[in-house]
């Protein structure tokens, strides 16, 4: 699905993560841990194609990002939901119409009813007609991940998902993303809420990748 060949990354101020060789299969369960400014969001706008790495390939469903058109890259970015840190929406639409968005603005259906699901799933329902920006932070965070697997997504990629959420709600959030990956969807997700990954692992089969030291580290069974 995603696979890192020899990735380095620098912004120009020193190496953050190098000799990265990775692969995120079809299906996979992954975290993404390390302390802040470790590199994980970072980590994932390489593998979604929003940064360049500084070394090194990325491939998406076999295909080098380097090598894509824009066309082509703006087509696998379709098939990878992503739940970003610091979730943006079009703040003059609502709640369900940003849902949508993924849908909507590639001219597929929007069935209403997988809208006001997806929304009640994440505790949204009395919100589908609010702006964004009458949201929580947490809600914020409810609204992206229902943004992000609307359409169905080969891969699920959340940057600190649950980073304004309390326990029952991260929980929540947790039981819908281990479904969509039974269904067949991969996942990695970054966050260092060790609490969260110990829920998960209990019901499903998910691998713990850490950065430290400039390395991205396969983390033992100790988690
Ligand atoms: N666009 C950027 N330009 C320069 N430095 C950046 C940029 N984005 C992130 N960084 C730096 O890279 C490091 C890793 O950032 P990030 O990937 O956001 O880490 P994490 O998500 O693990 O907290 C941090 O030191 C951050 O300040
Ligand atoms: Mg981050």
């Amino acid at each position: 699905m995603i696979a890192f060949d020899d990735v380095s990354h620098d912004y120009g101020g020193g190496r953050l993560f190098g000799d990265v060789s990775i692969k995120l299969d079809q299906g996979s369960f992954h975290f993404l841990t390390g302390p802040s400014g470790a590199g994980k969001s970072t980590f994932l706008k390489l593998c979604y194609g929003e940064l360049t790495p500084s070394a090194g390939k990325v491939l998406v469903m076999n295909k080098d990002l380097q090598g894509l058109s824009r066309n082509d890259l703006a087509a696998m970015r379709q098939r990878i939901g992503v739940v970003h840190q610091d979730c943006q929406f079009l703040d003059h639409l609502s709640v369900e119409q940003n849902v949508a968005l993924p849908l909507s603005a590639t001219g597929r259906p929007v069935p209403d009813s997988d809208v006001a699901d997806l929304l009640s799933w994440v505790g949204l329902a009395s919100h589908a007609e609010a702006l964004p920006p009458t949201l929580s932070g947490g809600e914020r965070q409810r609204a992206a991940l229902a943004r992000a697997v609307i359409a169905a997504p080969n891969m699920l990629l959340a940057d600190e998902p649950t980073g304004n959420l309390d326990w029952d709600m991260s929980q929540r959030l947790m039981s819908l993303m281990i479904e969509l990956n039974r269904m067949g969807t991969a996942v990695l997700i970054a966050t260092h809420d060790l609490q969260l990954i110990r829920f998960a692992k209990s019901q499903i089969n998910a691998r713990v990748l850490r950065i430290a030291r400039r390395k991205l580290q396969v983390a033992g069974a100790d988690l």
